[in-house]
């Protein structure tokens, strides 16, 4: 059975750079928490716990801490009521982040289309910094009864591209000027791209990533509309009947897996296809490539 990984999967650079910020901050010995989980992946807020660095449920809940801001942002109001608390901030939000919140604050003239899950942080977290006409929506949003004289139009960082630009093509004949902010993530669009190449060629894609992680949901879905898909957040969840009938396995990750997980992952296949060649270092995991397949 051949095994290949996504050329370009597993932790992105905000997320590395936000667990550094809040190793780094502990180490100094303060008391240290988070507000909300600092990434959407149980084992390793788990770590993070059993290093001393606590997860807050709200910003009213912490007084004279330490708070590390998790890489997909807050909101304006739950920063000031941080400020107001006596803490000292770590703003770990993701420079790709916090420039979508600095774009939406910067068209307070505009009425400002978010694309987006509206239950989302990083979504709720950029609605905050726009004006009373700034307002959520979907692909499938139907729109088609509004006019603008101005619009601007922005997006999660972790949607698909061809999602923002079927949004923008519906948009434009309903508008006189519209300015269109391209703010989805590098490492999303190398993530679903990776993935989706992958998905094609291979008979049962892996996707590992917490189930409350928007950007690995987004690459499940990618992969499922392609092959028969499985998203786990262990290898633990890996059985043996998963690949009967199975010649070609994709793995790919999400932006908030740690390479040591996908070496998990990838050991357990080998172990239950009976295969002793496994990895010592994700280095050594094949990639995808396409001419492979
Ligand atoms: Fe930042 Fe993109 Fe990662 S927005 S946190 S680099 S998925």
């Amino acid at each position: 059975m051949k095994i290949r990984l996504a050329a370009s999967s597993g932790f992105c650079f905000g997320v590395r750079r936000a667990i550094q910020m809040a190793l780094e901050a502990r180490e100094n010995g303060d008391e240290v928490c988070t507000l909300g989980e600092l990434i959407h992946n149980p084992p390793i807020v788990q770590e993070l716990r059993d290093k001393g660095i606590e997860v807050c449920p709200s910003a009213e809940s912490i007084q004279n801490k330490v708070v590390v801001i998790r890489s997909h942002g807050i909101g304006k109001q739950e920063l000031e009521t941080l400020q107001q608390g006596g803490n000292r901030i770590i703003d770990a939000t993701c420079p790709y982040v916090k420039r979508a919140q600095e774009i939406v604050s910067s068209m307070a003239d505009y009425p400002v289309l978010i694309l987006g899950d509206a239950n989302h942080p990083e979504v709720m977290g950029m609605l905050s910094y726009g004006n009373e006409q700034t307002r959520v929506v979907q692909e499938d949003t139907d729109l088609s009864e509004e006019r603008w004289q101005k619009l601007c139009v922005v997006s999660q960082t972790t949607q698909r591209l061809d999602s923002l630009q079927n949004l923008v093509r519906k948009l434009l004949p309903q508008t006189l000027e519209l300015r269109v902010f391209n703010t989805i993530c590098l490492a999303t669009t190398q993530r679903q791209d990776a993935a989706l190449a992958l998905a094609k060629a291979a008979d049962l894609m892996i996707v590992i990533g917490g189930r409350n992680s928007a950007n690995t949901r987004m690459l499940q879905q990618l992969c499922s509309a392609q092959t028969r898909s499985v998203q786990i957040e262990t290898e633990a969840e890996l059985s043996a009947e998963l690949f009967d009938n199975v010649k070609f396995v994709g793995i790919t990750a999400g932006a908030s897996t740690p390479a040591e997980m996908i070496l998990k992952v990838y050991n357990k296949i080998k172990e239950i296809n009976r295969d002793a060649d496994t990895a010592t270092c994700s280095e050594e995991i094949p990639l995808f490539k396409e001419e492979s397949c």
